[in-house]
């Protein structure tokens, strides 16, 4: 059992950088199938996510190795067409693997995903967009099983936002033959990104970053070779190690741009911060009043994945703040962690009522995934004693180096 310790009542100073994102990473990977030939991927986080993805693409056929930070990924010759749910059971955003697979050899068979316990994670809207491009497909009790001789651009309406199901669209359509318009689509800045590093291989796509985005298919893509870009999790994740122990510290390689609803609540609760160039100055000794009320939501609104994060800092202010979670049904894992160190955390549907408290205790806790593990490792540093926390390979699957960036902040963390 992997665990991470960490004694209590530290405060942080001091300057770490931002990793490079899982989740633009995860589908640009997953991208550079539509290329028969070599991409790379500049200053991509060394994650277990990351290495997992690296996993499925060399189980295709694929070529990859690292120099330093950049991962290089030969897909000349991946032409298998099979993905066994040993891999996609590992992580959801494996599904994301179905279009290029499809496109590039007319035929997949996918396990279903698997990833963070965090509700029920259907893939209906996936199946959906590539069901309206021609994709005939198969669900069987194990494996969804496509084939598609020639993907035809069509108008692909999603009935909800979907960033997983926005993404398979995208890579379906740019290959596609005609014209893809996606109507209600996801807007999130790893949308964006995604739409950048296609675009950066010779794909035609407008609109990203809206609700309705146009895709013109082309013939064939080129090498991608593009810098992934900060990670905004990890920043907001930092930025709540700073208000939970009401520290001063130095966030280099932030697009404070992507986090403007986080920071909003981060300076309702009085937080402050200083955004300069890509760095961003935060002190989080003001951080000390409760919030009526925090609602995740589809980008722009509150990151579903900050919502543990937060939590861990709402714990320990005096007064009752609510956190409501819209995104997804069962994301509460991590308040029952929070219980066990005597957090005032009451759990009514989708809403969490947080009485803080000033008195927190180090124990035994249990990551159940991977932004709540983190969330787990900011309650600890906030209460008194050492904290233990099992299951730290959730929170690998994200962070590249959580546990020495607190500790270069002055945190006293170790792992075992
Ligand atoms: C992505 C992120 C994840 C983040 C989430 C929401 C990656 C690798 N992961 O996950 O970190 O928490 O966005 O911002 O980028 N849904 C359906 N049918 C589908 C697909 C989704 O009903 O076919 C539902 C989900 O159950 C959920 C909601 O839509 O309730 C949002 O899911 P989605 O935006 O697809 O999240 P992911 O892409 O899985």
């Amino acid at each position: 059992m992997e665990e991470i310790h960490v004694l209590g009542k530290s405060s942080l100073k001091g300057s770490v950088s931002i990793q490079g994102s899982k989740n633009a990473a995860l589908p640009m990977m997953a991208a550079s199938l539509l290329h028969r030939g070599i991409s790379v991927l500049k200053g991509c986080p060394a994650i277990s996510d990351v290495f997992c993805m690296e996993e499925i693409l060399r189980s295709l056929g694929a070529v990859t190795w690292w120099e330093d930070h950049d991962l290089y990924l030969d897909c000349t010759n991946a032409e298998k067409t099979e993905i066994p749910a040993f891999y996609t059971g590992r992580m959801r955003s494996s599904v994301t693997l179905l279009a290029p697979v499809l496109s590039r050899n007319k035929t997949c068979s996918i396990g279903y995903p698997g990833g963070c316990v965090i509700g029920k994670r259907p893939v209906d809207l996936h199946l959906m967009a590539l069901r309206n491009l021609g994709v005939r497909i198969l669900e069987t009790q194990e494996l969804l099983i496509a084939h598609c001789e020639n993907m035809t651009g069509a108008e692909i309406i999603f009935p909800r936002s979907s960033v997983g199901a926005t993404q398979q669209a995208l890579l379906a359509a740019v290959l596609a033959r005609g014209e893809t318009v996606l109507i209600n689509c996801a807007r999130e800045p790893e949308i964006v990104w995604l739409c950048r590093y296609l675009r950066s291989m010779g794909a035609k796509i407008e609109g990203e970053g809206s609700s309705t985005v146009l895709v013109h298919g082309v013939k064939e893509l080129g090498p991608g070779n593009f810098k992934v870009p900060p990670d905004r999790i990890v920043a907001g994740t930092y930025i709540c190690a700073a208000a939970a122990t009401g520290s001063e510290i130095e966030l280099k390689g932030v697009l404070a741009e992507e986090l403007g609803a986080f920071l909003e609540v981060y300076r309702k609760i009085g937080g402050q911060y200083e955004a300069k160039g890509g760095t961003l100055m935060v002190n989080g000794k003001g951080a000390v009043h409760p919030v009526e009320l925090v609602e995740t939501g589809v980008y722009p609104g509150f990151p579903t994945d900050l919502q543990s994060p937060l939590m861990a800092v709402l714990i320990g202010i005096p007064g009752r703040s609510t956190v409501r979670e819209n995104i997804f049904e069962d994301r509460f894992q991590a308040a029952f962690q929070m219980k066990k160190m005597g957090a005032h955390i009451e759990i009514d549907g989708r809403d969490a009522v947080i009485e803080g408290s000033i008195s927190l205790s180090g124990c035994v806790l249990q990551a159940k995934d991977l932004r709540g593990g983190a969330a787990l490792i900011i309650a600890a540093m906030r209460a008194s004693g050492e904290t233990c926390i099992r299951g730290a390979n959730f929170i690998r699957r994200g962070y590249e180096h959580i546990c020495e960036d607190l500790e270069a902040l002055g945190c006293e963390i170790w792992q075992t």
